[in-house]
């Protein structure tokens, strides 16, 4: 198996996987935990996250100590959730404080609770380590909850391993030839002008001067489209769970009094629920159009489409390498434009070996 790409990974735990349990990984909008127990896969493991009356969040294994009854089927009473099947109670920090049939709780009776942190509207969670959870490990990106931009967001499930959508997302390449009756934006004819890596981040930039505006930027700017302007275009491969970039655009010869500057900002969540499938949660900010009644649904609408077709090709490549003959060691080549996708690539494969070595057998 190749853990840098998934291939040839089997769909049956931790025990062959290419994804670090060490990393803050989405589990869920701030919104959605709400007064319910929601329930999740992240990384092969099911979590239930619910709130306590003050509002503060608790994430929990989601598998009752006893005989691993769904807890998330389960109530909540005060700042704790009963079990449903013989009433087992577990406050926030996962320890069960009441056994109903006897007169008292071991020590030992307990689910695992995981460090849990709210940023850019959603709810990230760390599944390693607990000693490792460093807050300065999530991404810095504050336009998601700026109230001069404008947001929308979404998610979807995705049949494939989440370092597909990883290195669709850091070669866009592919925007003149998926995303050509969609995005329609223009300039990537080839790779980015620039590629800087770090130890654990890789970002691209593609500097486009004069490029005619692509429509779903120009009736948020409320400019024709065509529009000639100076783009640049970003991104950032921050973690194995986050990608966020960005297009910034400045208009050449503003008309006097009009702005000349604009800012658009698009993050991606991508979280393994096992070696084949994937959740992933999509946010954008954009300091203009904010006024435009109804603007949210047509941007969304654009946005699902267009992620629909990244979708669709990811899945069948799933497949393909999936049912081929030759698994893991089907032919695969790569060419300049594959440059920030094959660093992302062996930076995570490196984290993942790192974390197997390290890692109690129990765990893996
Ligand atoms: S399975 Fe939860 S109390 Fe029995
Ligand atoms: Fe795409």
């Amino acid at each position: 198996m190749n853990i840098a790409t998934g291939v040839g990974v089997s769909d049956m735990g931790r025990s062959d996987r290419n994804y670090p349990v060490n990393c803050w990984w989405v589990g869920a909008t701030s919104a959605e935990v709400a007064d319910r127990p929601v329930s999740r896969w992240l990384l092969d493991q099911r979590v239930v996250m619910y709130r306590q009356q003050d509002g503060g969040l608790v994430a929990l294994e989601d598998r009752c100590a006893h005989r691993a009854a769904p807890l998330s089927d389960g109530k909540i009473e005060g700042d704790d959730l009963i079990c449903p099947y013989h009433g087992f109670r577990y406050n926030p920090a996962g320890a069960c404080v009441d056994i109903p049939s006897q007169d008292k709780a071991p020590r030992s009776v307990k689910v695992r609770a995981f460090p849990s942190r709210e940023l850019a509207g959603f709810v990230w969670l760390w599944m390693g380590d607990p000693t490792l959870a460093d807050e300065k490990l999530l991404p810095d990106v504050p336009w998601f909850a700026d109230s001069n931009f404008l947001q929308i967001s979404g998610d979807m499930h995705t049949a494939c391993n989440y370092m597909l959508i990883h290195e669709n997302l850091l070669d866009l390449t592919h925007f003149a030839f998926l995303h050509a009756d969609t995005l329609q934006q223009n300039g990537w004819d080839g790779p980015p002008s620039e590629v800087i890596a770090t130890d654990s981040t890789v970002t691209f930039k593609n500097e486009v001067p004069n490029a005619p505006l692509a429509p779903f930027l120009a009736l948020p700017m409320e400019l024709e489209a065509g529009t000639i302007v100076d783009r640049c275009d970003w991104g950032q491969f921050h973690s194995p769970a986050c990608h966020f970039g960005g297009i910034d655009i400045q208009i050449p010869a503003p008309e006097a009094g009009k702005r000349s500057g604009y800012t658009f900002r698009i993050m991606h969540c991508t979280t393994p629920l096992s070696n084949r499938k994937s959740h992933y949660w999509w946010a954008v900010a954009q300091d203009f159009g904010q006024n435009i009644p109804g603007i949210e649904q047509v941007l969304t609408d654009v946005t699902l489409r267009t992620f629909k077709q990244d979708k669709d090709v990811l899945e069948a490549i799933q497949e393909t390498m999936d049912r081929d003959f030759r698994g893991a060691n089907g032919p695969e080549i790569s060419v300049v434009s594959d440059n920030a996708a094959i660093r992302a690539r062996r930076m995570v494969a490196a984290m993942v070996r790192a974390e197997i070595e390290n890692e109690p057998r129990a765990n893996r």
